[in-house]
């Protein structure tokens, strides 16, 4: 008995090791301009080579015509899982459903596609988690009433960009509300401040208003049109919902130039290797640490999940429109000059050689 059962798992382990090996798994990823994908290609490449499993990684380059020729060139390629992080959540439904026709699975890779059936999982942070440190961010900083508030977000062909704004606006709209913050560039947002929960329709119209569509030369403009149209009095203080590192390091070099601004804070996500050195140097003042080793892990897990014939874990499911796609969100962490050095060095994510007065 215990023989058969140790010639059981021997097997097992074989097959296992079988199904591994055959997992051929194709990354796309959205544009090599912003160094969070590089991160995700520097972190897929070298868990791809530990695991042992044959791997290309491709970048759309911000194009959804590109995306889709990288999904067929995988699919020829003999791909039996296509990654994709699309850079336009509902362009690249097309792409989605030409792999499925191909038997290939889908799993839509830190942001959601939308529109299609043809996505069987999504590896992803929790993104209403990332908006909320913000708003507790904020909102940990302000004192009294009247605080000058300036709300930007990411682009609208993102879901994220939604679930993030969604997050923050949960934990700042009563404050709005009852005086604590004043939002100075964003009437949309203005129109909406006492409701709690906001329609996707309302949602856009504020993102369409605020929106970096996640470029820097956008953040840069938009801020300094802000910063051009607001009176001394909207500035002194000011409290900044960035939406991510670069457009918070582009914005807060527009804020920090104006000399009516005395002091502001400014949140941020990705913990690039600059806007965590713009941290330790007090020109950024919180940036969420989006640990990208789990989310690279995930991803093969779910690969390999996939290539043993099972399906990967799952906690909750998200919405795309068509599907309700499932899902396992990752935790994240804030990240402010106190913690820089334990979160992002000592958890082995940066050395510390990266940094200067760390
Ligand atoms: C990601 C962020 C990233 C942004 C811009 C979002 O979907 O979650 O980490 O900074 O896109 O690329």
């Amino acid at each position: 008995m215990k023989r058969a059962s140790i010639l059981l798992s021997a097997l097992l382990a074989v097959l296992g090791s079988m199904a591994f090996a055959q997992v051929q798994v194709g990354v796309i990823l959205p544009t090599k301009d912003e160094p969070r994908w590089i991160q995700d290609q520097t972190r897929f490449e070298a868990a791809f080579k530990t695991a042992g499993i044959p791997t290309q990684i491709l970048f759309s380059q911000g194009n959804t015509a590109t995306e889709k020729a990288n999904v067929e060139s995988l699919i020829s390629a003999g791909a039996k899982v296509i990654v994709i992080c699309p850079q336009d959540g509902a362009g690249a439904a097309a792409a989605a459903d030409e792999a499925r026709a191909a038997g290939v699975k889908v799993i839509s890779y830190d942001r959601l596609i939308m529109g299609t059936a043809s996505v069987d999982y999504y590896v992803t942070f929790d993104s209403f988690a990332v908006g909320a440190a913000w708003g507790q961010f904020l909102v940990s900083k302000a004192t009294g009433k009247a605080n000058n508030l300036y709300l930007y977000a990411g682009a609208a062909s993102d879901n994220n960009a939604f679930i993030f704004f969604n997050g923050a606006w949960s934990v700042l709209q009563p404050k709005i509300a009852d005086g604590t913050f004043v939002i100075k560039n964003s009437d949309k947002a203005v129109a909406v401040m006492k409701k709690a929960t906001l329609t996707r329709d309302e949602e856009a119209a504020i993102i369409g208003q605020v929106t970096t569509n996640w470029s820097f030369g956008d953040a840069k403009n938009k801020a300094e049109a802000n910063l051009t149209s607001a009176k001394k009095a909207d500035k002194g203080t000011v409290f900044i919902e960035a939406p991510n590192d670069g457009t918070a390091r582009a914005i807060a070099d527009a804020f920090r130039t104006d000399k009516d601004v005395k002091k502001y804070y400014i949140t941020g996500q990705d913990a690039e290797v600059a806007s965590v050195q713009y941290v330790i140097d007090g020109k950024q003042s919180m940036t969420v640490l989006k640990d990208v080793r789990t989310l690279v892990a995930d991803a093969i897990a779910a690969a390999v999940a996939y290539a043993k014939g099972g399906a990967p874990a799952q906690t909750t499911t998200y919405d795309n429109g068509k599907i309700k796609v499932p899902a396992k969100p990752s935790a994240i962490v804030t990240v402010t000059k106190e913690n820089a050095k334990a979160a992002i060095v000592d958890s082995g994510y940066y050395p510390s050689s990266y940094f200067s007065g760390l």
